[in-house]
């Protein structure tokens, strides 16, 4: 089908409106957040409802036409971006914006796969209940692009990551039938779990237009603390202290570094440690429950403890929400310090807890030798085994010392993760980021497995091609 037909059938199906053409319209739609990846596109997309998703699809399955999903745009593994063919249709969710549904009986919401994170929680808080999936993107991200990418962030510790969150899902399938699958139940074994296959699929199986998602009782406040700690090991042993400690109160555990620390306050303005020494790690921890009668007394009681037994070094416990907010705008701003302070070489991996200190002492000894005089800036989701391990090159580096520095940098931190029965990617998935790598580290039957469903779903490769495999 020629270009001209295939945009004017477009418009036919979603209206003149709905589709962009204009390359300037279209900059936000190909480029990605980091500024990474770069595409083109034949147009970008933007039905309002199912129904016209599964027409887009099935105009796209008939005319050949490979279709890139996008939600916020905010992935970090370039997983949304079109290739540079401008072959690529790009079908933006961001006018699927309803929330059709808030139960607070059966504790559950049903939403557009285009509504944003922050939207979801907001709903979700007007009927006294928590939507715990929270990250720093949640202003823009949409709950399309969470399921997507099985999105992680800083709630997991507690409620786990969006896989755990979702009850149902409705997909449009690569040529066009629709998949209801929207079902608000706990329990439903009815043989194979299809919504776990589309959850984490980065948009190589179909589009994601609607989810059923979970809520919980919402937390009366949060306790929040800042801690400064000589090791990682250190930082662990915390960890399970306060675990033992406080059980499921326990609902954040942060790790920064003092380099990523250090990133943020002189990168971000406004941005202030709250303890004035150095010291090598920090944690952010949070204690919320639906009481708050005693949590401040729990979280003090058990830093104290951790002090007497040489744990940490120092602490300081937020007095209000306005310091607990300056203390989490420190772990959030990490992306946007490195972003601005150079080129990171990212890292997004998972390791067994108990193996994550002698994991960092091994690969910043691997970093310092190999690569000499590259800040590391090492934080992460460290009560889920979740660092980003990353590696700061200089804003005007030279593309070929970029390349050849990320995939050496690559190669050395991923295969000591691979030592340690760790992954590649944790929470930001795979997409053309980790596509090459992943044939590394999985194993042929892994491999077999994942292309097979992928045959089955997606027989003409149509579906964001490129990417994961
Ligand atoms: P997009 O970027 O638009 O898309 C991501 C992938 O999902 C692409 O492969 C795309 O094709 C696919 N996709 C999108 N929508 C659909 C759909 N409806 N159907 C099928 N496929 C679809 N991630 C974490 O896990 N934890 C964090 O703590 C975290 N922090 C972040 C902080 C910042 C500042 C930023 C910029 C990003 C962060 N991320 C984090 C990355 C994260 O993956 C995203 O923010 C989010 O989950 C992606 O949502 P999105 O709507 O922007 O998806
Ligand atoms: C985070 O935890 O802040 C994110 O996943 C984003 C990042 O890695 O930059
Ligand atoms: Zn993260």
């Amino acid at each position: 089908m020629k270009q001209k037909e295939l945009t004017s059938r477009l418009m036919h199906i979603v209206g003149e409106e709905g589709v962009i053409l204009n390359p300037a319209d279209q900059e936000t739609y190909v480029n990605d957040w980091l500024g990474k990846a770069h595409g083109r596109t034949v147009a970008v997309v933007r039905p309002r409802n199912t129904t016209e998703v599964s027409a887009v699809m099935r105009l796209c399955h008939q005319s050949h036409t490979p279709v890139v999903p996008q939600g916020g745009n905010t992935g970090m593994s370039g997983g949304a971006t079109p290739d540079l063919s401008g072959a690529q249709v790009v079908l933006s969710l961001n006018r699927m914006k309803r929330i059709h549904d808030v139960d607070p009986v059966n504790n559950t919401l049903t939403a557009d796969a285009g509504v944003i994170l922050a939207e979801i929680q907001q709903a979700a808080r007007k009927v006294g209940r928590y939507f715990p999936l929270s990250l720093g993107a949640e202003g823009s991200c949409t709950i399309g692009g969470n399921l997507a990418t099985n999105a992680g962030g800083t709630g997991v510790l507690r409620y786990g990551n969006t896989r755990d969150l979702t009850l149902g899902l409705e997909v449009v399938l690569p040529d066009g039938r629709v998949w209801n699958g929207l079902r608000a139940l706990r329990k439903d074994n009815t043989g194979y779990d299809l919504k776990d296959l589309f959850i984490g699929s980065e948009g190589s199986l179909g589009i994601i237009t609607g989810v059923v998602l979970k809520l919980f009782a919402a937390p009366a406040g949060r306790i929040t603390a800042w801690v400064g700690v000589q090791n990682l090991a250190n930082v662990v042993a915390l960890l399970n202290r306060l675990q033992a400690d406080c059980g499921p109160r326990l609902s954040a555990f942060e790790m920064m570094s003092a380099p990523s620390l250090s990133l943020v306050t002189t990168q971000l303005e406004a941005h202030v440690s709250p303890l004035k020494k150095i010291y090598p790690y920090y944690a952010l921890i949070e204690l919320a429950d639906t009481r708050l009668a005693g949590l401040q007394d729990m979280l003090q009681t058990g830093l104290s403890a951790a002090i007497e037994e040489g744990l940490i070094d120092d602490c300081v416990v937020a007095m209000s929400e306005a310091q607990s907010v300056s203390m989490w705008k420190l772990r959030e701003g990490i992306s946007l310090a490195q972003v601005k302070a150079g080129k990171a070489v990212k890292h997004d991996i998972a390791l067994p807890i108990s193996g994550l200190a002698s994991f960092v002492a091994e690969a910043d000894q691997a970093v310092l030798t190999d690569f000499p005089g590259l800040p590391i800036i090492n934080f992460g989701h460290i009560g889920d085994g979740n660092l980003h391990y990353n590696v700061l090159l200089p804003l005007d580096v030279a593309p070929e010392d970029y390349k050849e520095k990320t995939t050496g940098l690559n190669k050395r931190i991923h295969d000591l993760v691979a030592q340690f029965n760790g992954s590649i990617s944790a929470e930001h998935g795979v997409g053309t980021l980790r596509r090459d790598e992943l044939r590394r580290y999985k194993s042929t039957v892994e491999m077999d497995l994942m292309i097979a469903i992928k045959r089955a779903l997606d027989p003409n490769q149509l579906m964001n091609p490129g990417k994961l495999l």
